[in-house]
């Protein structure tokens, strides 16, 4: 497996991914998402600076992506991976990788996931990873500091 900032091929797997039925199940906005849509939202946030998102490959086949809206000195991350990959501990490894790789080039001090409550891989991996709770409602939201 290897993880990579995101590139101007990855635009396709990326529409895919995030318009899986697992994926949109897990957002806030359930919604498909247009492709045109997609398109402009991915020529917007690659160049970015508040926004950085890394893929994870294996070889050459696209298995995820994580993505963090930065602001200020916060940051809210949002990570997916295919469904063929899960349970493998993958999603566990590539949120703590994308995590260092964003601290490393950012001075970041929080790093916040707001999660469904019903989203109990998720809630498990961000806690494997090091996300503590600070609040519980509808939407779990954890840090890493
Ligand atoms: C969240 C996600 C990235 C986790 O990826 P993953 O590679 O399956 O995660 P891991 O293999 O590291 O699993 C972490 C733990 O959760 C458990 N787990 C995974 N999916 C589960 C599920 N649906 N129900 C219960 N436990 C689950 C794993 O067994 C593992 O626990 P263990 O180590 O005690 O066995 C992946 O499920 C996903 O992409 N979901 C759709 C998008 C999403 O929900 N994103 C999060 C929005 S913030």
């Amino acid at each position: 497996m290897r993880i990579n900032k995101l590139i101007d091929s990855d635009c396709k797997d990326l529409f895919n991914l995030r318009n899986s039925k697992e994926v949109r199940k897990m957002c806030f906005n359930t919604n498909k998402i247009r492709y045109a849509n997609h398109l402009k939202w991915f020529n917007n946030i690659i160049n970015s600076d508040d926004v950085k998102t890394y893929t994870i490959k294996d070889y050459k086949t696209f298995v995820g992506y994580c993505r963090f809206n930065i602001i200020n000195d916060k940051a809210l991350i949002n990570i997916a991976i295919d469904k063929k990959y899960y349970g493998r501990g993958i999603g566990t490894y590539f949120i703590i990788i994308s995590c260092l790789a964003l601290k490393k080039n950012r001075k970041i001090k929080e790093i916040i996931a707001e999660i469904k409550e019903n989203n109990i891989g998720s809630i498990k991996a961000f806690s494997k990873a090091g996300f503590k709770t600070f609040k519980t409602d509808k939407i779990i939201k954890m840090k890493l500091k």
